[in-house]
């Protein structure tokens, strides 16, 4: 059994990735941190995990090195490199669920986040999206996983910009829960100022929008323009993408390329014709759906679906553990979402 710590488990993420091993067959979780909890039962906070997981919670800030095979460091950007310089052995495998292993370019980072807290491992980090760099992933004992937004935008493009189909500017539209900000208390985060609305924010400012633009613009000339806006929904991220082919398709043949990229991923479901995503059909589960329309003129729709929990953040971290330990990647993640 591999040994597996969770650094900051009271967080959403670090709930849900708890709430996910419990049914994996090769790890055991040895660790789990909180500063504000420290010497509490995780348990007695989420009663949900009562009778899967009983183990006292200890300091984040205490040294933690060399006592588990595997982390996931489920702290805020910031702090989560400045751990993961202490826990860094070249041995353990490191995911960090926030956002500063995700630039290979640390100047990239810089400019959007803080200065960076560990910039000598930067060249050791790998990005953690497994239908693009699933080879690198194998190899890599420090892995930056990707954001949620860009999970869904990222995996609803690559197969239009890997065959270069696409070019110019695509407008990428995305809503989310609100579990996509975190636990921690937040004015905007309100029941009162979330429920009943449905507003964008931080238009021309997310931090999402250098992540989606650096992958993509790996593949094609692309600009990328990114809103998010906030549904009063407490999981799920549906992206709508709106684009211009370089040589009309029809829906069909497009379809059949998306099909044929992902034939043989487990997590990416590539929708039949007239079919288009719905955050309903991926709570709780590792799929992305993905569904289009195309244009006479040349016009293209693309959309996606996730849970920001799992395929955005706790599922993909699992995902990319089992690939770095040598386990079945879809070790205790091939369940469907729950639906109604
Ligand atoms: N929520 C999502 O959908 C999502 C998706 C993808 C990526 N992410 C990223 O994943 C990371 C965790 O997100 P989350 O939603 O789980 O956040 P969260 O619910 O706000 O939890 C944050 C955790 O970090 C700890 N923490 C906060 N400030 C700290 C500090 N200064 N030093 C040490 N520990 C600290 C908290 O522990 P205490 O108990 O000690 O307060 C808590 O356990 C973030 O970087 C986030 O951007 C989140």
């Amino acid at each position: 059994m591999w040994k597996v710590g969770i650094l900051g488990a009271t967080g959403y993420t670090g709930v849900v990735l708890l709430s996910i091993l419990a049914y994996h067959p090769h790890v055991n979780v040895t660790l789990v941190t909180s500063n504000t909890y420290r010497g509490k039962k995780l348990s007695d906070l989420f009663p949900s995990l009562s009778g899967s997981f009983e183990g006292m919670l200890e300091a984040t800030d205490d040294d933690h090195r060399g006592k588990c095979d595997a982390y996931f460091l489920c702290l805020p950007h910031g702090t989560s490199a400045e751990k993961t310089r202490e826990l860094f052995d070249g041995n353990a495998r490191i995911i960090d669920l926030s956002a500063d292993f995700r630039f290979e370019d640390l100047s990239d980072y810089e400019k959007h986040y803080v200065k960076h807290g560990a910039p000598e491992l930067q060249q050791e980090a790998v990005y953690g999206l497994p239908e693009l760099y699933r080879e690198q992933i194998k190899k890599a004992k420090l892995i930056g996983n990707p954001g949620c937004y860009p999970t869904s935008a990222i995996l609803a493009l690559y197969p239009l910009v890997k065959n270069r189909l696409a070019e110019g500017d695509v407008f990428v539209d995305s809503k989310s829960g609100v579990s996509g900000a975190g636990r921690e208390t937040k004015l905007g985060s309100l029941f009162c100022e979330v429920a009943e609305g449905f507003r964008p924010y931080s238009v021309g400012v997310h931090r999402h929008e250098p992540e989606i633009q650096k992958e993509i613009g790996k593949f094609a000339d692309i600009r990328v323009t990114f809103v998010p806006h906030l549904l009063p929904i407490n999981r799920g991220i549906l992206t709508t993408i709106y684009g211009k082919l370089v040589t009309p398709s029809t829906t069909k043949d497009l379809l059949n390329l998306y099909q044929t990229t992902y034939r043989d991923e487990p997590f990416v479901k590539v929708l039949g014709e007239g079919v288009y995503p719905d955050t309903r059909f991926t709570r709780f589960s590792n799929y992305c759906h993905l569904g289009l329309k195309t244009f006479d003129d040349g016009r293209f729709v693309v959309m996606s679906a996730i849970d920001n929990l799992v395929k955005g953040a706790s599922g993909q971290a699992i995902q990319n553990m089992n690939l770095a330990l040598g386990v079945d990647e879809k070790t205790a993640l091939d369940r469907m979402a729950l639906y109604p």
